[in-house]
């Protein structure tokens, strides 16, 4: 059945630790494309993250205020069944670079396996953060390099803050 673009739940699932200039465009645009977007982060005991879960909820939260139409949540287990769960009819996706599609390409047709009636929707990461990864802001910062622009100024606060309980 036909649905109106103002009706349609999309996820825009990742780690977001921390969310970049890059997530941050991509979520602008989805929220223009979709009724609503959950930006969703995923609860992920196995990897060492610098940031826990509830202070990237906070920075994300921060980040999308100016979006009504934009929501934060965690989510652990299947990126699918959370979808179904929340009434989502698509997945949304960056992509910087060809290397970045392999990967996404995989993912995008495992959860439309999982969940048919769910689809990925990659959008072009903006050119200017093409290179952004939330990896590489982490090590260009703890190395004393500059980010600015390239994060939320709120997360490079908060960035400042973690390195010096660090040291
Ligand atoms: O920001 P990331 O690390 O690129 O995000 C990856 C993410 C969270 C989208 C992916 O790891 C995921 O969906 N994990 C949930 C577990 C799952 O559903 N795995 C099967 C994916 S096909």
């Amino acid at each position: 059945m036909a649905q109106n673009h103002d009706s349609v739940v999309a996820i825009y699932p990742g780690s977001f630790d921390p969310i970049t200039s890059g997530h941050l465009d991509l979520i602008e645009r989805g929220s223009r494309l979709f009724g609503r977007l959950i930006v969703a982060i995923l609860q992920n005991e196995a990897k060492s993250a610098l940031f826990t879960v509830s202070e990237r909820m906070e920075m994300l939260n921060e980040a999308i205020a100016p979006y009504p139409n934009v929501e934060v949540d965690h989510f652990a287990g299947l990126l699918a069944d959370y979808a179904v769960k929340k009434g989502a009819r698509g997945i949304l996706r960056g992509i910087r670079a060809i290397s970045d599609y392999e990967y996404e390409l995989q993912m995008a047709l495992m959860n439309h396996r999982l969940q048919p009636r769910i689809e990925t929707i990659f959008l072009p990461a903006g050119e200017q953060y093409s290179f952004v990864s939330s990896r590489l802001v982490k090590e260009v910062f703890t190395l004393g390099g500059d980010i600015s622009g390239l994060v939320p100024a709120g997360v490079e606060r908060r960035m400042r803050a973690k390195l010096a309980t660090r040291l």
